[in-house]
């Protein structure tokens, strides 16, 4: 069931609901505001809960008062909003907690307050949208594979944002942009948490294919035959153990009435299945492998969310849709490889299958002639030994570009960090048979990783994203539920917003 998501000017505390939760900037005055209002509704007992709990309105800080009938809400929760002035990425990661601290008490409806005069780039409405991201993405859950009592029973279905600012046609327009980017973003998050036994490569690019459809957006899907003619021969010699067939997704957005100020391709890793192949990897912790596709299914979210945000920019994106399986047919360590770029590669372990996938992926999206190639791919253990599971790496081929990435990430309030492309370690992918080797020695291997796809990608100006961690949860956390993220995406608009803002 979606969720109903409105815009109200009305006092938080007036309105009938199961929970409302208010948001509490660090060190604001309990005599102000909402706790004013509050104390006024409740008595001493707001002054004294909030002195026991001991909140101060630092992050992560939540405290609830039972408003004993009182008030048209059932509960009122104070959340921490740390310290002011507060953002974007702030104000998301409230209202997807105060989501999913509702649905998590069988709560079916949430009012919730959003602070008022978040700064932005984009105009009015920031924080409207940011809220209403905030609550679709927090009241995710994926319930496909569930039945009789495993089945939630209740789920959140009605939230009414309440903003001090006034209801206009943007603070509106601005709360249904944020439900449906938000719901392209639990999109990608849905393909990582489907099954490989379902989600296998032909029907990653048929679901493209519909979703294009539907949006408006072009698709064009290369099948085992059409990859085979066009030369893609890194990407076949990883398909080659699997009894599914690879597919190349294409889909293409273009601005409707605009002539586009740039042209943008990115590349998603879509992996449906990576066992290791012949160097298969220990069972523990392979079913996560089935999220080895969390690129792509950032790529399929990104072109959703165009389709909605309409930018005047063109934006080719394109997935390299594999499974890697080991069987008589499989690659093996010491194959030579041709390549869609001309070179030969030598194949040393099999487990390595992502970055020839996007090698060929690369290769051709540099064709388009782009203003810039941004790949993600869920590409290496090695970057998780260095930034955690928290955390992605990027590298990019020209400085700038570094520095748009990191606003872009610290706007969006996602966790990336710059790595460097050392050359110093491209020797270790020097090979005594083929132009190169894919893999070098354990050391450094997320930059090496990043050193085979440079080889690619020619002068095209270039964003690597390795997104091995993040893209899949532990356990929730931030706006992010237990399984598959979405980490990435609210980055590259950010940086697609950036980059139209530049011309
Ligand atoms: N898909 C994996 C990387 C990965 C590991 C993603 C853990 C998410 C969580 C990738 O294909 C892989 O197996 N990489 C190898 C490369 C090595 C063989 C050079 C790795 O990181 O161990
Ligand atoms: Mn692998
Ligand atoms: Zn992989």
């Amino acid at each position: 069931m979606t969720m109903k998501v409105s815009l109200s000017a009305s006092d938080p505390l007036s309105v009938a609901t199961d929970v409302a939760v208010i948001g509490i900037v660090e060190g604001a005055s309990p005599k102000a505001g909402a706790l004013a209002a509050l104390s006024k509704a409740l008595g001493p007992v707001v002054a004294r809960t909030l002195k026991r709990e001991d909140f101060t309105g630092k992050k992560d800080q939540s405290v609830e008062l039972a408003t004993n009938g009182q008030l048209k809400a059932g509960r009122v929760v104070l959340m921490g909003l740390g310290q002011g002035p507060v953002t974007e990425a702030q104000v998301r990661t409230m209202a997807a907690k105060a989501a999913r601290m509702a649905q998590g008490t069988k709560a079916t409806s949430l009012v919730l307050e959003v602070p008022y005069g978040v700064p932005s780039q984009t105009g009015a409405g920031a924080g409207e949208r940011a809220a209403s991201e905030g609550v679709v993405l927090g009241g995710y859950r994926f319930t496909r594979y569930l039945t009789g009592d495993r089945l939630p029973k209740s789920s959140l279905e009605r939230v009414t944002l309440v903003t001090t600012g006034r209801v206009t046609k943007e603070t509106r327009a601005a709360v249904e942009v944020g439900q449906r980017v938000a719901e392209a973003i639990n999109l990608a998050r849905d393909l990582v948490n489907e099954p490989p036994n379902e989600l296998y490569p032909e029907a990653l690019a048929k679901l493209c294919h519909d979703m294009s459809k539907d949006r408006g957006l072009k698709c064009t899907v290369l099948d085992k035959a059409a990859l085979t003619k066009r030369g893609f021969k890194l990407l076949l010699a990883v398909a080659q153990g699997s009894a599914r067939e690879p597919r190349l997704i294409h889909m293409v957005y273009t601005p409707a009435d605009a002539k586009p100020k740039k042209k943008l391709v990115f590349v998603g890793k879509g992996l449906t299945f990576d066992s290791g192949g012949l160097c298969i990897k220990p069972a523990q912790g392979m079913e996560d492998m089935k999220g080895d596709m969390g690129g792509a299914a950032n790529v399929v979210a990104l072109m959703a969310a165009l389709s909605v945000l309409k930018p005047p920019v063109e934006v080719h994106g394109l997935i390299g849709s594999v499974e890697n399986m080991p069987d008589g047919n499989a690659y093996r360590p010491g194959d030579i490889f041709g390549s869609l770029d001309g070179k030969f590669v030598e194949i040393i372990n099999t487990d390595a299958e992502g970055r020839l996938v996007l090698a060929d992926v690369l290769a051709y999206g540099r064709e388009l002639k782009p203003d810039l190639m941004v790949d993600n791919a869920t590409l290496t253990g090695a970057c998780i030994v260095a930034l955690g599971m928290l955390t992605s790496g990027f590298y990019t081929s020209q400085d700038e570009l570094a520095e748009k990435m990191k606003r872009a990430a610290a706007d969006a309030g996602e966790s990336m960090w710059h790595l460097p492309l050392l050359d110093e370690l491209r020797d270790g992918l020097k090979s005594d048979w083929a132009d190169l080797k894919h893999t070098a020695d354990r050391w450094g291997g997320s930059i090496t990783a990043a050193l085979f796809l440079r080889e690619f990608v020619g002068q095209t100006p270039w964003v690597h994203v390795d997104i091995a961690g993040p893209s899949m949860a532990q356990r929730a956390y931030g706006i992010h539920p237990k399984g598959g993220t979405g980490h990435g995406v609210l980055t590259f608009l950010k940086l697609i917003e950036s980059l139209v803002h530049e011309v």
